[in-house]
C-alpha cells in the first residue's frame, strides 16, 4: 500500500533485505516527517548502512516499500528526480583527492540538474559562499583534502552536500574518526545547518551522544526492525529491554571515557 501521507518525507513500509541466509532487514518500517531531524541508532553491524543503501536504491529491497516525497524508490521513470532529493555526508567524506576544496564543491553543484543553466562564474560564487558558510576560511579554497584536518574535511564535505540545496540531508556516522571536541563542533555545525536550511535530515549512528544532540526523533534498530521510536530523553525508561540496555551501555562507555586518565 502506498503511503500518501504528504507530511512524511520518507515512508519506509515493512522492508525486507537479505544476503543469502543473512536476513539483515526484517520488516523494517520508518517514517520521517517533513523537516524532522531523525536519527537511526543501532549497534555496529545491525544494518544501518544496508538501510541507507536501500533508501538510495543502491540495493533492491526483497519486499516492502520505500516512498520519498511521493516517489517510489523502484519507479525507474523518476530515478534521477528521486536521487536529486538527497545529499549525503559520507562517513569518510568522499572528497576527490585530486581536486581542491572549491573544485570538489563546484563538481558537486555541476552534478545537479537544478544548476544546469548557471554560468561557471555563478557556480564558483555559490561554491565559495557555501564553503564560507560551514566555517572554513577563503585560504582553504585552493588546497587539497589531504592538506586538511579531519574536521576541516568534514566541513568541506558538508559544503558540497548543501551546495545543491537538497530536500533531505543524510549523515552517515558523522563523528566517526573525529576526536570528541571536533566531533562536538561538527555536531553543532550539522544541527545549525539543518535548522538554518529548514530541511529534513536523517542521521545513522551507533553513538547515543550524537543522537541526543541531533535528533528531534530517534528510531532504534535491532534484529532488522525499528524496535522503538521517540525522544532520546525517553529511552531510559521506554519499556523496551534492548533500548534500555543500549542506553545504559552507551552511558557506561562514555563515563569510562571521561574517567580514563591513561
Ligand atoms: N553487499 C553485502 N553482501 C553481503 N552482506 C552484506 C553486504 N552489505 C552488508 N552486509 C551485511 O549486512 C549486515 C549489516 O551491515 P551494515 O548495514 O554495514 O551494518 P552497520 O549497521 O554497521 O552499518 C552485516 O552482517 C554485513 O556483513
Ligand atoms: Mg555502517
Amino acid at each position: 500500500m502506498t503511503d500518501t501521507n504528504v507530511t512524511n518525507t520518507i515512508s519506509i513500509n515493512k522492508i525486507y533485505k537479505s544476503f543469502g541466509n543473512l536476513q539483515v532487514l526484517n520488516g523494517l518500517s520508518l517514517s520521517v516527517a517533513n523537516k524532522e531531524a531523525h536519527v537511526i541508532l543501532g549497534q555496529s553491524g545491525c544494518g544501518k548502512s544496508v538501510l541507507l543503501k536501500c533508501l538510495l536504491g543502491i540495493f533492491n529491497i526483497d519486499s516492502g516499500e520505500i516512498v520519498v516525497s511521493g516517489i517510489n524508490v523502484n519507479d525507474r521513470t523518476k530515478a534521477r528526480e528521486y536521487m536529486q532529493k538527497f545529499s549525503i555526508l559520507f562517513q569518510g567524506n568522499a572528497l576527490f583527492d585530486s581536486m581542491t576544496v572549491i573544485e570538489n564543491v563546484v563538481f558537486g553543484i555541476k552534478q545537479s540538474l537544478k544548476y544546469n543553466h548557471l554560468s561557471n562564474k555563478k557556480i564558483h560564487e555559490i561554491a565559495a559562499e557555501k564553503i564560507l558558510s560551514v566555517g572554513l576560511a577563503e585560504r582553504v579554497f585552493n588546497i587539497y583534502p589531504a592538506e586538511m584536518s579531519g574536521g576541516m574535511q568534514k566541513r568541506a564535505a558538508l559544503a558540497r552536500a548543501i551546495a545543491v540545496e537538497p530536500e533531505i540531508l543524510l549523515f552517515d556516522e558523522p563523528t566517526s574518526g573525529l576526536d570528541p571536541i571536533t566531533g562536538g563542533l561538527i555536531c553543532n555545525l550539522l544541527k545549525d545547518t539543518v535548522k538554518k536550511l529548514g530541511i529534513t535530515s536523517l542521521t545513522i549512528t551507533h553513538d547515543l551522544r550524537v543522537a541526543e544532540f541531533l535528533a528531534d526523533k530517534v528510531s532504534v534498530i535491532n534484529k532488522g526492525k525499528v524496535v522503538w521510536s521517540g525522544k532520546t530523553k525517553d529511552m531510559q525508561k521506554c519499556g523496551n529491554k534492548f533500548v534500555e540496555e543500549f542506553f545504559r551501555a552507551s552511558n557506561v562507555i562514555s563515563s569510562r571515557n571521561i574517567n580514563n586518565t591513561d
